[in-house]
């Protein structure tokens, strides 16, 4: 996959956006910054991102509309972070449908956009941010809590062998997604999921989560028995 580095940018997701229309020429791509100095996150919310200190990584994706199952997105990229995380010894966890959690408090998180183009063309712009060598007195700054994989594991992480085997990882879920939709992570989503089996609070009341369909969304039993796939739209 061909590579941006930036050194420090205002957020990877904006710079996509903006350069969309060169920048799907050269796709699949993966643009990644030193440092962003307006992080974004889930709508409202920014991304904390100090030079040096995480993962700032931003995929642009060109894809047909037709094929594919957009509601499970973030689901499929949080899980191949997670899962690599596993692979070098951490033990992770996943809070439907963005974030990466380590012992019980965030180190990442995913923002999935969709651009849609004349045709059935459109653009598939992921970002991730992930905490890496970010310290305790850095995480401060986070309005929640926040932790990360040196703060965890008491050591230092580089970046690119982390950042390459997320990638990797990443596109091949996503061409096996293509093929099988996300019914063949269903399982494995669900192992890492921190809710599984608890009860969840939701702005209509409380519900038991029961794990993830077959398309990604959460499936939530309420107290009178009815089952609902609650799903989070995405950002346009
Ligand atoms: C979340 O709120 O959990 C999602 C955070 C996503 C942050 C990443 S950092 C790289 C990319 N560029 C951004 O501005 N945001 C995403």
């Amino acid at each position: 996959m061909e590579r941006i580095k930036l050194e420090s940018i205002d957020s990877t997701q904006s710079y996509a956006r903006k350069e969309l229309e060169s920048l799907m020429t050269r796709a699949p791509l993966c643009i990644t910054a030193e440092e962003q100095t307006k992080g974004r996150g889930q709508p409202g919310k920014s991304w904390y991102s100090p030079r040096g200190a995480g993962l700032y990584v931003t995929l642009l994706l060109a894809e047909h509309e037709r094929t594919l199952p957009l509601s499970c997105l973030a689901q499929l990229f949080s899980l191949a972070v997670a899962e690599e995380l596993e692979n070098l010894g951490f033990a992770s966890q996943l809070k439907w449908p963005n974030d990466i959690l380590l012992a019980h408090t965030k180190v990442g998180g995913v923002l999935c956009e969709v651009v849609h183009q004349p045709g059935e063309r459109m653009a598939l712009i992921l970002g991730l941010g992930l905490n890496v060598n970010a310290t305790a007195d850095q995480l401060k700054l986070v309005g929640s809590a926040a932790t990360s994989l040196q703060i965890i594991s008491g050591q230092q992480w580089e970046h690119e062998p982390l950042l390459q085997k997320i990638c990797s990882s990443f596109l091949t879920l996503f061409s096996q997604m293509k093929q099988l939709g996300f019914v063949p992570f269903q399982k494995r989503y669900e192992k890492l999921l921190i809710t599984l089996g608890q009860q969840i609070t939701l702005p209509e009341g409380p519900a038991l989560c029961e794990g993830v369909s077959g398309d990604g969304r959460l499936i939530l039993r309420t107290p009178d028995g009815h089952i609902h796939l609650h799903h989070q739209a995405l950002n346009k």
